[in-house]
């Protein structure tokens, strides 16, 4: 928790409604990526984009040898991250990681994950399974299927691939 304490700011990195929906004051934004990641709609979601009757699901980060998860990073005040912990209270936890931004450079920032041993974790099913759930699922900030499409487009526009995305979108569009 205070890792990033004798910093006047820290980078933090974005791999789902961050990427398109920054809500909170930065200082800057760049492209970025962190490896050894995989994105996942593994993570129930039942105060957002689903209710506690029908949860829906939302990503979260799961540890995978060589996989790179791109999103984007934002330069930001310790002073956000009380909004951001608030914002994010249903089962995700800071975790510190290397970020690797476009242009080569990297450095040390925070990832928010949720890992397999919180209450709202759903877990591994196959994507279609995934989408399934999700075109049922809304909930106070809006539709699931929106916030699958929406983190689709924001990668394509950063002309970004993510398989597992990809696959679970096709199938709520089919
Ligand atoms: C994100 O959009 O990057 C994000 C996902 C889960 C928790 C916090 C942030």
């Amino acid at each position: 928790m205070d890792h990033f304490n004798d910093q006047d700011t820290l980078w933090l990195f974005g791999y789902g409604s961050l990427i398109y929906k920054a809500d909170f004051p930065y200082l800057e934004k760049r492209p970025a990526s962190i490896k050894n990641w995989a994105r996942r709609f593994w993570q129930g979601s039942h105060d957002h984009r689903g209710t506690p009757e029908n949860p829906g699901r939302v990503v979260t980060l799961i540890q995978e040898s060589e996989m790179i998860c791109h999103g984007m990073a934002y330069r930001i005040t310790p002073d956000e991250l009380r909004h951001l912990d608030y914002r994010e209270k249903n089962g995700y936890l800071r975790c510190v990681t290397e970020i690797a931004f476009e242009g080569g450079d990297s450095l040390e920032g925070l990832i928010y994950i949720a890992d397999h041993d919180n209450a709202a974790f759903l877990g591994e099913l196959p994507e279609e399974a995934i989408a399934r759930q999700i075109s049922r699922a809304s909930g106070p900030s809006g539709s699931n299927t929106d916030y699958v499409i929406e983190l689709a487009n924001a990668l394509r526009s950063m002309n970004k691939i993510d398989d597992h995305v990809f696959l679970i979108e096709k199938y709520l569009l089919e």
